[in-house]
């Protein structure tokens, strides 16, 4: 027997794959079915907050009212970041991308906040106290500060979305605009094993500081095929320009072999129920602020990428209605998928629990197709090419 015929299947992108055990949240990907803790992700976006949401998250029960008003203040006392850290998103390029900037702050973060005994309860709370709550400090401050404008100081009487708000423009907003905000920092929070929470769980794996574990997963979510999608879908949107265009763009796209940005996912095979709630929320949003142009042709988009993918289990996923949102709030797009990273936090926190708990380094296998056995030829003897 072949070394290589011992081994499982190997399957591309570890599509079907078990990579671990979790109670964390489940995905029903025929049903279009999510749940947190048990909890199905459209009770939650009615009735909960992401304060609630993110305990629990983390730990496994939703809290007494009195939990829930600790944890908030815990994390509204540590909400400040360091000059320090200011100082290095001051340095960093106005052109470069934000979630460049939030990977590189949240990684010094560690260095402010050592957390190396990962077993420690204390270190554990205080850890995920301090990165749910600066870490939407740090994009704010990197959203001012690009613009040369001054970084604005949280505010300790407001809530978690109304802060963040309050922090990129000075003003308090709507609390219709910072519930609708919030409810997409519950949707986002979770995501079952995808690639971010993945990369994250593969660095708890080493018990590196949760710091790190962060940054890592911040990694990872940046990409377009995963939370990066949201940036380029608003972008792609903006590009067709109007209902009309709609049609003859998709099938001039899927013609070059171009996917559709904000539709297709490795588990649903039918609408993303975060789709579902996001689209209801930004009719919401119109009924109060009129309705947009990009909304009119994510519409279509949704209407025509249904007529030609639906077939292929190719639908609307979460990203494809947050954008034209965020852009209806007035965020600039290249800080979208910031947002999201603000919402994961949470899942990436709770699993960094789950996989230490238990924890097991990832170390895969891999199939080696190269060669054996090559002569190493000294450097002079090395004529031409390789
Ligand atoms: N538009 C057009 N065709 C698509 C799309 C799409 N968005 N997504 C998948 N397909 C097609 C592929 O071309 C392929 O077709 P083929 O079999 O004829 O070659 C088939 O469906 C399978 O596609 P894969 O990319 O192999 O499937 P996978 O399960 O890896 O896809 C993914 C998941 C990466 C999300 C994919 O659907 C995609 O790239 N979507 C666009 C990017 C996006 O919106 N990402 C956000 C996902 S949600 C999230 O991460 C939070």
């Amino acid at each position: 027997m072949t070394v290589e015929s011992a081994m499982p299947e190997y399957s591309p992108g570890l599509a079907g794959v078990p990579a671990g055990r979790s109670k964390i949240s489940y995905v029903d990907g025929q049903a279009g079915a999510l749940e947190y803790r048990g909890i199905h992700i459209a009770e939650l976006a009615v009735h909960s907050t992401f304060m609630e949401t993110s305990f629990l998250l983390l730990f496994d029960r939703l809290p007494t009212p009195d939990e829930v008003s600790r944890f908030s203040n815990d994390i509204i006392l540590h909400r400040r970041i360091k000059y320090k850290i200011t100082d290095l998103i001051k340095c960093l390029p106005e052109q470069g991308h934000p979630m460049d900037a939030l990977q590189a702050a949240v990684a010094a973060l560690g260095m402010f906040y050592p957390a190396r005994e990962v077993l420690d309860p204390e270190v554990q709370y205080w850890s995920i106290v301090r990165l749910i709550a600066k870490v939407p400090t740090i994009v704010a401050a990197y959203y001012r500060l690009r613009r040369g404008d001054e970084q604005i100081q949280p505010r300790d009487d407001l809530d978690h979305a109304s802060n963040f708000l309050y922090m990129l423009t000075e003003q308090v907003p709507d609390p219709l605009i910072a519930k609708v905000l919030d409810t997409c920092l519950i949707l986002h929070a979770e995501h079952t094993m995808n690639a971010s929470t993945f990369s994250g769980m593969v660095t708890a794996s080493t018990l590196a500081d949760p710091y790190t574990v962060v940054a890592s997963a911040i990694g990872a979510l940046k990409g377009p095929l995963h939370g990066g999608a949201t940036q380029e879908t608003v972008e792609m949107l903006e590009e067709i320009g109007s209902v009309e265009h709609v049609r003859p763009y998709i099938n001039q796209r899927l013609a070059a072999k171009q996917k559709l940005m904000g539709f297709g996912h490795r588990v649903y095979k039918v609408k993303d129920p975060r789709a579902i709630i996001l689209q209801k929320l930004t009719q919401q949003l119109f009924a109060h602020y009129g309705r947009s142009l990009l909304y009119n042709v994510a519409e279509e988009v949704e209407h025509v990428g249904e007529e030609l993918l639906a077939s292929k289990g190719i639908h609307a996923n979460v990203e494809f209605y947050s954008g034209v949102l965020y852009k209806t709030l007035g965020l600039d797009e290249d800080f979208f998928t910031c947002i999201f990273a603000m919402a994961r936090v949470s899942g990436w926190l709770a699993h960094w629990l789950e996989q230490i708990k238990d924890n097991k380094l990832f170390r895969p296998d891999q199939i080696y197709e190269g060669q054996h056995g090559r002569v190493y030829v000294p450097i002079h003897r090395r004529l031409g090419g390789l």
